[in-house]
């Protein structure tokens, strides 16, 4: 089997790369770009070309700029934020433009101009609902974008801790395989036939992330046109009318979605408490005498407050568990995680009973990459930052493990 260059973009500290190489030596990544906007020292990027550089093929520029310098690859991938994908048109009204600083834009040139035989995406799960005014309509911009792009897709909202790991980290995925690939031919013909065999057992994230059947059912919606029928006329019109109710499992073909709410199998736990270091942690992860503030803030609380039109309103906020239980998965963790924050981790110590902070190594165990990956020079505060924005590295291993699957099926051709 040949080897499958990939262009890695919002590269982060490069968890897409750590999971796609821990899948198969055939994955040969040959870009990647990061930036950090507005911040003079690129932690994060540094981090990068630490492990994987130094190299004139890591690039430390705005995506805006460096798009066309991404190279021709079989398979592009990338992590990038829920943003507003509505599109208008331009001053001469023949031009369609989305919102600038859009990163979804830039990926959709890139695509436009490489043509990656292979897409695969990650953003967070809301992706799928908003905005809450047009439900569906970000995710449908997506999915039709592809569409005209000439790609297939499948998306699965994943919560890793469903699948064995100690985060409950949940976000959506999007595979996507170009109208020329082989797979693109065999999946076709297989969602013809039964669209949900592929939804619920064979496609590319059932078969990796196993489900059961949710309670809903399966729905359908058309890229192409309204439904009173009437065609969309362009991607403006689709924008201003599209809606649509996504389950966290769908797929997209000729325009075409399926989508419904599946649930996944009943998976063994990895609990919050497996991944404490257990042999003494520095001092200065301990709480000390801010207990009474940490129950406060960590509480539940209704306080009176005015607003600026001098309109006085109760606000509410429910309590978080204090500690955060070490027997069950951990919360979600967030670029914030190095404040003094609401959603701040605060476990017990395994050895001595007392209450600390996570350790930059906890964090990076929360997300599976390898212990100290982010101890690269860059100050503690930024080694949570940057395990709050990256993903969970060993979901990325199945789905390269996945992909490697699928090639080897058709290189064979086994269908
Ligand atoms: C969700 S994070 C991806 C993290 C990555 N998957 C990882 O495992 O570390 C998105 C990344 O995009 C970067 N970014 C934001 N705007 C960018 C831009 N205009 N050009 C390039 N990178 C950008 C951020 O600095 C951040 O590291």
């Amino acid at each position: 089997m040949k080897e499958i260059t990939v262009a890695e973009l919002f590269a982060g500290v490069g968890g897409f790369r750590i999971g796609l190489e821990k899948a198969s030596l055939k994955y040969r990544t040959i870009w990647a770009n990061q930036w950090e906007p507005g911040k003079k020292i690129q932690h994060a990027f540094e981090c990068y070309d630490k492990h994987f550089g130094p190299s004139l093929n890591n690039s430390n520029e705005d995506i805006a700029v460096a798009k066309n310098n991404c190279p021709k690859v079989d398979l592009l991938v990338g992590g990038f934020p829920c943003q507003d994908y509505s599109v208008a048109h331009s001053g001469d009204a023949k031009g369609i433009e989305g919102k600038k600083g859009v990163l979804w834009w830039y990926i959709n040139d890139i695509i436009k101009l490489r043509k990656p035989s292979y897409v695969l995406l990650e953003n967070v799960d809301r992706l799928l609902k908003s905005p809450s005014k047009q439900r569906g309509r970000d995710f449908g911009v997506i999915l039709r974008c592809l569409y005209d792009l000439g790609y297939y897709a499948e998306w699965r909202v994943i919560n890793a801790a469903e699948y064995g790991y100690p985060q409950r980290r949940r976000r959506t995925f999007i595979f996507a395989a170009r109208k020329t690939t082989k797979w693109y031919s065999r999946i076709a013909k297989k969602i013809n036939e039964n669209p949900s065999e592929v939804l619920y057992k064979t496609g590319f994230f059932a078969d990796q992330f196993k489900v059961t059947k949710g309670e809903d059912f399966i729905r359908e919606y058309n890229l192409k046109e309204k439904v009173t029928g009437e065609k969309y006329i362009d991607l403006v019109d689709f924008s201003n009318h599209f809606q649509a109710n996504f389950g966290n499992t769908g797929l997209m073909l000729n325009g075409k979605i399926c989508t419904a709410t599946t649930k996944p199998y009943k998976h063994k736990q990895t609990t919050l408490g497996d991944i404490l270091e257990t042999d003494g942690v520095d001092e200065k992860y301990f709480l000390g005498e801010n207990l009474e503030k940490w129950k406060y803030m960590k509480g539940a609380k209704k306080i009176e407050r005015t607003a600026a039109n001098g309109h006085s309103y109760v606000f509410s906020e429910g309590p978080i568990a204090f500690p955060d239980p070490s027997d069950r998965p951990s919360r979600t963790m967030l670029t914030s995680e190095s404040g003094a924050n609401r959603s701040t981790h605060i476990v017990e110590d395994p050895k001595t009973k007392k209450l600390r902070f996570l350790t930059p190594v906890e964090c990076e165990r929360l997300n599976g990459f390898p212990d100290g990956w982010t101890d690269t020079g860059m100050p503690e505060k930024f080694r949570y930052f940057c395990m709050g924005n990256a993903l969970v590295v060993p979901l990325i291993t199945r789905m390269g493990k996945q992909l490697i699957k699928i090639l080897k099926i058709t290189e064979k051709k086994l269908d």
